[in-house]
């Protein structure tokens, strides 16, 4: 098979590719492993009711059922969501939005590639832009997005050592440059894969950035607020005309419906559509068909504060228990869980690799995602980025303790050895 360079790059080995193969294999094919690695959400049994039951009017209207299935929505997305969307955001947060600052993607994952290629790579005066990172480690998803090579650049985290065995990633402002090529600036909040929110106080100083730059600067709030809203510290949720912010369905418990929903300025949602129409052609109708009356009625908000808020809270003050419990006095720490799904754990010194832990775990039944993944746009030898990994909460408890307990004894054994 001869391949294009594009053929080469994107059919090739890649962490995404590793994470998804081994979730697709853990929650389909070999539901006896740990599944502690990707980024599935969690069962929330009032969420699916929820779904369930919308899904259900949908079937027995014929006309809503045949706008589900036999009819292409234009590349933005349905209108009717899009307004209601708009109008929950602009009620909610104060926004100034309507329906045309409103796209819907096939997941928020193909909208960082449209929007990431769009902003980043070749440009038209021979110039080569890239995506900035401020504080990495980012999500895996975006590390191999890029069309071209040198995609990404990121700053290093400051490390504030906690008490309790905590620490907390702080963006280093007195370190964090952006060139004349950083086409765009970009965070999670709550970041995957550590579970840090930044502070207002960090992303107004990043908009503020951005804007002197002339960039956008794109938050992607897959468990951002207002919704899904995994978030257990306070955070302000933010967007103005320089921000684009990407928000999901998928952690609400709808990752099989593929729904992303951007949040722009007019003249980048009408780029974004005309790439969309290229790629996607046309949006999926389910997710907006599934919560389009959770946003018409304002009831998205207590969904998510009610029911799945405090599902993650719960699952994630529990999970630190048992890691503590588990790991004694082993040289651990975990980063201060403010939101997201996910514990990031570290642990210094490590005499192996996070590669070799999460390939030990991995023989024990116990899928983690290891963390040098994480580490995007960052070509540094930080021995940091060997010393952690990424674990997953989301999944039956039982399971969740039982994959702790392997840990601690993989992680005792691998320092027990050195
Ligand atoms: C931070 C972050 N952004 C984006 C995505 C993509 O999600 P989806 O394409 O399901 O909307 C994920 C998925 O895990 C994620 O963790």
């Amino acid at each position: 098979m001869k391949l294009s360079a594009f053929g080469e790059k994107f059919s090739g080995h890649s962490g995404i590719v590793e994470v998804m193969d081994d979730l697709g294999a853990a929650l389909s094919e070999n539901p006896e492993m740990i599944f502690m690695g990707g980024g599935n959400p969690g069962r929330v049994q009032h969420v699916e009711a929820i779904f369930q039951q919308r899904l259900e009017t949908v079937m027995n209207d014929p006309a809503q059922r045949h706008s589900l299935f036999g009819i292409y929505q234009a590349p933005q997305g349905d209108l009717d969501f899009r307004k209601q969307v708009a109008g929950f955001l602009s009620k909610e947060c104060g926004w100034k939005l309507t329906a045309n600052n409103i796209a819907v993607s096939n997941g928020s994952q193909p909208a960082f590639f449209a929007l990431y290629n769009m902003f980043a790579g070749n440009m038209s005066d021979g110039s080569h832009n890239s995506i900035h990172l401020p504080l990495a480690p980012e999500y895996l998803g975006y590390a191999d997005i890029g069309l071209s090579e040198d995609f990404f650049t990121a700053t290093r985290p400051t490390i504030d050592l906690l008490d309790d065995n905590l620490f907390k990633y702080r963006v280093d402002f007195s370190t964090l440059e952006l060139t004349p090529e950083t086409g765009a600036m970009c965070v999670s909040r709550p970041t995957n894969p550590t579970g840090n929110i930044l502070t207002d106080d960090e992303i107004a100083h990043l908009d503020d950035i951005a804007k002197r730059h002339d960039i956008p600067f794109i938050i992607d709030g897959a468990y951002g607020a207002p919704f899904p809203n995994i978030m257990f510290t306070k955070a302000t949720p933010h967007w103005n005309e320089n921000t684009i912010l990407t928000l999901s369905l998928s952690k609400l418990g709808l990752p099989g419906v593929r729904t992303g929903i951007i949040v722009a300025r007019e003249e980048i949602i009408e780029a974004y559509c005309n790439v969309n129409a290229i790629i996607s052609l046309a949006c999926s109708t389910l997710g907006p068909a599934l919560a389009k009356e959770l946003f018409k009625t304002g009831e998205i908000v207590s969904l998510t504060r009610d029911h799945v808020t405090p599902f993650y809270q719960q699952r994630s003050t529990q999970t630190v228990q048992w890691f503590r419990e588990a790991m004694g006095d082993l040289p651990y720490r975990i980063h201060k869980p403010e939101g997201a799904i996910f514990l990031w754990l570290w642990f210094e010194d490590l005499p192996i690799s996070s590669q070799q832990l999460y390939q030990n775990l991995k023989a024990r039944g116990v899928l983690v995602v290891a963390g040098q993944n994480f580490f995007i746009g960052m070509d540094d030898s930080w021995r940091h980025k060997h010393e952690c990994i990424r674990v997953s909460y989301a999944q039956d408890a039982d399971m969740v303790k039982k994959g702790v307990d392997i840990i601690a004894e993989e992680v005792r054994r691998a320092y027990a050895n050195a």
